[in-house]
């Protein structure tokens, strides 16, 4: 573990950038192009760590990936062309790659087995190893399939009709890969709508795929063609640069080609509920994800309350907009969000104390947490507890603080944002 001294009291930020790649759909540009038959060549890709752990387990079952920089190709022979893997399939710190995995292999008729870090290792796998197993999978792990390493002897599925528990991007995922392997047709039913971009790769590599409100159908036995994807930027990296363009005083920044699904935008939603001077430029909706160019300028924000459907719509902006609070006038409540106990921290407990170690004003609630606004903040050691997020959300902290701000466990951020301090000092006064 390394630590670095961040920047502090700066003048303000200005200029612009590209952030890099969606993960998102990075993840499952290289998941498609391996289950398709054919060449997928994907540019934009994000060499982030968790996206370089999806290419190398599928790698190791068989398939053929060329990476150069953000340029990748696939060679796929559809979901019958992967191979009984020799090795165990480690997903280092990726949640993401781990249940989609999930999904696929459930469908294949050989032995896996799935590991990852000590974060991986905490977080629950039920809701997706539960599921499966209703449709037909063998598959077990500690506590009976709570937690990895996960074993998988796939093959043989059965559609089924399935209430999810959470609204989860990543078990809806897991579920219609497994379903485009299953006899008949599987509808999942969601709570509340979450990202939705396993439906657009879908259609992309010449799928089916209908959503009818809540409820998304597959039909197995569909044959999937290569293609060719432009990964968007990723609005989640995007968002500590949105945030930073507001709250660091003397700031403008222009990020450039970000994405902008509307299952993704509840960040740009909840800058403008706090009163940030924020604009989108040139949108391409005419693409398979539409994308954007988005203006942010300091302004003078107001607490707000962030709560009930918009959760999932920016699940992974929330230890940002903790930040963003601490500089807005008055309160801000943040509830029905206790998905961030079971992310790569629990991110209620870090957010709180990280923040209140550079004198925030904030208290965890059971499903999210309270901030009382226009604090300043001194200086201090924080870490990022291996946590990506974390670390990108205390190093924009920094900025605002008057003291020295040394960042434990930096190298985290590489999870999603390998350039992520170029950028921050390109953006620098
Ligand atoms: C993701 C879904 C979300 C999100 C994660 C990426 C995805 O997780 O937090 O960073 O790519 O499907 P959940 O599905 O667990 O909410």
């Amino acid at each position: 573990m390394t630590s670095i001294t961040l920047k502090s009291s700066i003048a303000g930020l200005n200029g612009e950038i590209s952030v890099p790649g969606d993960k998102s759909i990075s993840h499952r540009s290289v998941m498609f192009g391996a289950i398709a038959h054919g060449e997928t060549s994907v540019s934009n890709f994000l060499p982030g760590d968790d996206c370089l752990s999806t290419i190398s387990c599928f790698q190791k079952l068989g398939v053929k990936i060329e990476v150069e920089k953000d340029s990748v190709r696939i060679n796929g022979s559809g979901f019958e062309g992967l191979k009984e893997p020799n090795e165990i399939l480690d997903v280092g710190n990726s949640g993401t790659t781990i249940r989609l995995l999930m999904g696929i292999l459930a469908g294949r008729p050989f032995y896996s087995c799935l590991h990852g870090d000590a974060s991986i290792g905490k977080r629950p796998m039920t809701r997706v190893t539960k599921p499966l197993k209703q449709m037909g999978a063998a598959i077990d792990g500690r506590e009976t399939g709570q937690y990895t390493p996960i074993t998988i002897r796939g093959g043989n599925l059965t559609a089924i009709n399935y209430q999810l528990p959470v609204a989860s991007a990543q078990v809806k995922s897991a579920l219609l890969l497994a379903g485009l392997q299953a006899e008949g047709k599987t509808t999942i039913i969601e709570p509340q709508a979450t990202r939705d971009h396993t439906e657009r790769m879908i259609r992309k590599f010449g799928g089916e795929v209908s959503t009818a409100g809540r409820e998304i159908s597959v039909k197995g036995g569909q044959k999937l063609t290569a293609s060719v994807i432009n990964v968007p930027g990723d609005i989640s990296s995007a968002a500590f640069f949105l945030a930073a363009g507001a709250i660091v005083p003397n700031s403008k920044l222009l990020l450039k080609n970000v994405g902008l699904n509307p299952t993704r935008t509840g960040i740009i939603e909840v800058l403008q509920q706090m009163g940030a001077k924020i604009e989108i430029i040139k949108q391409d909706s005419n693409s398979f994800e539409p994308v954007g160019d988005i203006l942010v300028e300091a302004s003078k924000l107001t607490g707000t309350v962030v709560e009930g459907e918009l959760i999932p719509k920016l699940i992974d902006e929330i230890p940002i907009i903790a930040l963003m609070a601490t500089q807005a006038e008055g309160k801000t409540v943040i509830k029905d969000a206790e998905e961030l106990k079971v992310k790569e921290t629990n991110r209620i407990d870090t957010v709180v104390h990280e923040l209140s170690k550079l004198g925030a004003s904030i208290e965890a609630t059971t499903d999210g947490m309270v901030i009382y606004g226009q604090t300043k903040l001194g200086g201090g050691t924080v870490s990022s507890h291996g946590d990506h997020r974390i670390g990108m959300m205390l190093s924009i902290a920094a900025l605002l603080c008057q003291g020295e701000v040394i960042l434990e466990n930096h190298e985290a951020i590489s999870v999603s944002y390998p350039n992520f301090f170029t950028h921050l000092h390109h953006l620098i006064q």
